[in-house]
């Protein structure tokens, strides 16, 4: 399997954040990892994506341990994020904030400068990849706008961009539908399903379960730092630890 997380722990100050989580998601798969407020879930991404370290456990990708790696080296390997909580762009347009993602860790060594033309070429290359990228995404008509002009939802759509613009093998999305219209939640999910088809793994955390039941694969459920349940999404809605997790009134799609 692409991730491979075995025995995760940690606590703060005495409470138990996490405790012995192991699951694996796969290239293939989008792996939705839900449960109530509070249960470990940004902190799980915190520690796969080296933000955070954890006191057990181990985490693997693509076959190479990164447990203890520093996020700019994870995301290098290609495991990047997005964060819960939406950023602040700034005044750059949304192709140049997408044109600089593209550059994260390729470093332009300054020997470089004096080659004639490569300087313009690294530029050019920049522009071409940040345009693909915004047509995935559907942001293309917004490309020459300041970043602040976007909506809301366009906003979390550009977060999506710019983790694709560091050319992730597989991308962990922090509730990239909170906030979002029911009309926004769809496309979003219709983009993620995309990605999926296209070769990108996908590890989704979300609250929306309409949208986690309509476009993930398998399901993890974290209750209290612990995994409950794992499985397909029509199996995860019928179990009886979840439903009782989520205080009796179950998940429905
Ligand atoms: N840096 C920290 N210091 C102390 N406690 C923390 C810290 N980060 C998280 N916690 C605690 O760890 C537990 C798990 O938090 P976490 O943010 O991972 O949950 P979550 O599943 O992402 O919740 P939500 O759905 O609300 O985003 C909570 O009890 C939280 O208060
Ligand atoms: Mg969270």
């Amino acid at each position: 399997m692409m991730l491979e997380i075995d025995g995760i722990g940690v606590s703060f100050g005495g409470v138990r954040a996490l405790r012995g989580v192991s699951f694996s998601a796969a290239a293939k798969d989008i792996t939705s990892v839900v449960g109530p407020n509070g249960a470990g879930k940004t902190t799980l991404f915190n520690i796969v994506t080296g933000f955070q370290r954890a006191e057990a456990g181990t985490v693997a990708f693509d076959g190479k341990s990164v447990t203890g790696w520093r996020p700019n080296r994870i995301a290098v390997a290609g495991l990047v994020r997005t964060f819960q909580k939406t950023e602040v762009f700034g005044g750059l347009t949304v192709a140049r904030a997408v044109e600089i993602g593209t550059t994260c860790g390729r470093p332009f060594p300054l020997w470089r400068t004096l080659v004639p033309g490569a300087t313009k070429r690294a530029r050019e290359e920049a522009e071409h990849e940040a345009a693909l990228v915004l047509a995935q995404c559907g942001l293309s008509d917004r490309a020459d706008q300041p970043c602040v002009a976007l909506s809301y939802g366009e906003q979390r759509l550009l977060e999506v961009a710019l983790a694709l613009a560091a050319r992730p093998r597989m991308i962990l999305l922090d509730e990239p539908a909170s906030g979002l219209n029911p009309t926004e939640a769809r496309q979003l999910g219709e983009l993620i399903a995309r990605l999926r088809d296209d070769g990108i793994g996908i590890v989704l955390i979300e609250h929306n379960m309409q949208l986690v039941m309509r476009i993930s694969d398998r399901i993890v459920v974290l209750h209290h730092g612990e995994k409950i349940a794992e499985g397909k999404p029509d199996a995860i809605q019928k179990d009886a630890r979840v439903i009782d997790a989520y205080l009796g009134g179950g998940i429905r799609a």
